[in-house]
């Protein structure tokens, strides 16, 4: 692989995970990813930011060697997930003498993930610093920029930030800057739609503090480096805002096809109301697109058939991660078709626990929707539309 210097004396030396498609056995990757790294050669001191995922190992130590380090500080880690310190043994094993730096609550989970001895780490304060002799690190706990002991690291001097997974995405590419910021800022409202949006509280406040630092370059541990900060702090202020948009979200599965007639049906209601609507077939959906359209969207209504006295499995699953998601979103219902009986509306509700949503009375049909059926929908788009209006998105 292949090192790359953002400034004097501060190279990205991660690897490229250009063929992997899913992470977490669930979140589908179209464009691959990237696992940052980044050394920091001070006058006295050098530091190494995050390391890499296991499967790209030899990537992260070739570049360290092809660059002459032969002796590591310190060992930045910003976040215990195995993409970012999974290879933090066998980095310790080329370079024994390096302390590992990081917050108290990630240390415990280093000690729990890898095994490592407690006497490798230096633990840190919010705020504190480190000297790397003409180059200062300082440390920022910011819990739930994805799990609980996250942190960023500020290079004091030369103001890059570099803050793990916060505002970075998954994406495997060449460029070490972003290049295209129309390409960046989708690939980028899908990892926040994916990875952040449930910590949307807690991440507002962050991307203040981090504007406050005027920030040089945001240096994240997967995509490219950002030089033009204010882009992305402007899209998160905007995505962890409380505004929503005259958007629906229609999760739907149809056995039979009566599902599938009544979103038709809607879908062409809610348009005719001058509505933005994005259904989404979750028999073919990338889960990854129906997050990226929950970021904005004021209404969902989720679409089931039945199957024996429920909902189907696909679109519980989906309700499942929605919920676990946490949009913004402000109001919700379910439509769906049923054969003898069966719960399903209640049972996609109660899953909404983690949704501050007002419920709109659901649309249940017994068998093929008829022209009642289209009616009652019409009057579900006019009741959307008045919502929508109350809250003046309209
Ligand atoms: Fe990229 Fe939360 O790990």
């Amino acid at each position: 692989m292949v090192s790359r210097e953002l400034v004097s004396g501060v190279f990205s030396v991660g690897a490229f995970d250009f063929d992997r498609r899913i992470f977490d056995e669930l979140i589908p990757l179209p464009e691959g990813t990237s696992y940052n790294s980044y050394l920091i050669r001070g006058s006295t001191k050098t530091a190494l930011i995050d390391t890499v995922d296991p499967a790209k190992e030899y990537d992260l130590i070739s570049n360290l060697v092809r660059l002459g380090v032969e002796h590591l500080d310190y060992i930045v880690i910003n976040h215990a997930e195995q993409d970012h310190a999974g290879t933090l043994p066998m980095i310790l094993e080329f370079y024994p003498d390096a302390r590992v730096v990081t917050n108290a609550k990630c240390r415990d989970l280093l000690v729990a993930l890898l095994h490592l001895p407690l006497e490798c780490f230096t633990v840190i304060a919010d705020g504190e610093t480190l000297s790397l002799g003409d180059r200062t690190l300082q440390f920022f706990i910011t819990p739930w920029t994805h799990w609980p002991e996250t942190q960023i690291t500020w290079l004091v001097e030369d103001k890059i930030l570099f803050p793990c997974d916060l505002f970075g995405f998954h994406a495997a590419t060449s460029e070490l800057f972003i290049t295209d910021e129309a390409w960046a800022y989708r690939s980028a409202k899908r990892y926040y739609a994916e990875i952040m949006m449930p910590f949307r509280g807690s991440i507002k406040g962050y991307v203040e503090k981090v504007r406050a630092l005027s920030p040089a370059m945001i240096a994240p541990s997967h995509g490219p480096v950002n030089k033009n900060p204010k882009f992305i702090l402007d899209a998160y202020a905007d995505w962890t805002s409380d505004t929503v948009k005259n958007e629906v979200v229609i999760p739907y599965v149809s056995m039979h096809g009566s599902t599938a007639k009544m979103v038709e049906h809607l879908t062409g209601a809610l348009i005719a109301r001058g509505i933005v609507v994005r259904p989404f077939n979750l028999t073919r959906t990338d889960i990854g697109d129906l997050a990226f359209a929950l970021v904005d969207a004021a209404t969902v209504v989720i679409a089931t058939p039945t199957v024996l006295f429920g909902p189907h499995p696909t679109v519980v699953s989906a309700t499942y991660l929605a919920n676990a998601l946490r949009p913004k979103t402000r109001f919700a219902s379910v439509i769906g078709s049923y054969g003898w009986g069966g719960k399903s509306a209640e049972t996609i509700t109660k899953m909404l626990d983690h949704v501050k949503v007002e419920l709109i009375p659901p649309v249940m049909v017994l068998g093929e929707p008829d022209e009642a059926t289209m009616q009652a929908l019409d009057r579900l788009a006019d009741e959307i539309l008045m919502k929508h209006k109350e809250i003046n998105i309209v």
